[in-house]
């Protein structure tokens, strides 16, 4: 990153690919997801060391608990593991931990290790580490609506109050910035049902690596990319936000 560029304060990415990197080594499909373990690490602290704000990694989709059984139990075994592992490294890197979804859909031993991370993270500043775990959009959304229905009918708020940002406030997502830079591994030119309400001016970029082999260089690639377009939210005048402007050298990040 030798320029000097707008660094992505809010980076989502969709892992995926887990299973045809497998395929492609005569693998089981879970070591896919074993090796996309390491990708988490590796992305997660490297977005630490470049300054990112918020990474948000879509982990398990609620069209996920259709898999074979095997493969749901294995895919909650590696989360169980991830979540005992990782809590070290947040507390040491600053870094606070979140979930977004619905979470009581997943197994309470897993529900009571993400609320211990979540708690013993909850001041940590440097970055916002969100795993989607169970997580649709559009579920995301159908809850919103209930939830504001709710506030109406009680009288707390008005329809006619119902703005842009009352809603986005009854999403999971609510104090998290919409992204700036939405990433999908593995070449797929899909959205799959991820915050589909914040993407709506994020900057799309795929990478054609499968999630186990997306690395910190890839990363960079995707910023380096983002760095290098301007983004109007359909307005004429380049984007006056509060985006950081960094300048990096790329020898000392790769
Ligand atoms: C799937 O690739 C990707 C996922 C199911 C989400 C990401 C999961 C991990 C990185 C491993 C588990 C991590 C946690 C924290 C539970 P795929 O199986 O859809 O790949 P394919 O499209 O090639 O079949």
């Amino acid at each position: 990153m030798g320029r000097s560029g707008k660094l992505p304060q809010h980076i989502a990415i969709i892992m995926d690919g887990n299973g045809r990197w497998a395929r492609e080594r005569g693998l089981p499909r879970v070591e896919g997801h074993r090796r996309g373990i390491e990708s988490i690490r590796e992305v997660v602290r490297a977005a630490r060391e470049l300054g990112i704000r918020y990474l948000t990694l879509y982990a398990f989709s609620k069209e996920n608990w259709g898999r074979p059984k095997r493969e749901v139990n294995f895919l909650m075994s590696l989360l169980s593991a991830y979540l005992d592992s990782e809590l070290k490294e947040l507390e040491e890197n600053d870094i606070r931990f979140n979930v977004i979804g619905r979470v009581g859909d997943l197994p309470p031993g897993i529900r009571k290790k993400i609320e211990r991370n979540i708690s013993q993270t909850r001041n940590h500043k440097a970055l916002v580490l969100t795993l989607a775990l169970s997580y649709s959009s559009r579920v995301e959304i159908v809850d919103a609506v209930r939830q504001l229905c709710r506030r109406v009918q009680l009288g707390e708020l008005r329809a006619e109050d119902i703005t842009e940002g009352e809603f986005s406030k009854a999403l999971y997502t609510s104090g998290i910035p919409d992204p700036d830079l939405l990433i999908r591994a593995s070449g797929e030119l899909r959205v799959s049902n991820f915050l589909l309400w914040q993407i709506s001016y994020t900057e799309l970029y795929v990478s054609e690596k499968y999630w186990p082999d997306f690395r910190k260089a890839d990363l960079i690639d995707a910023v380096e990319e983002f760095q290098k377009r301007e983004r109007r939210f359909g307005k004429t005048e380049p984007e006056e936000s509060g985006v950081k402007r960094l300048s990096l050298t790329s020898g000392a990040l790769r």
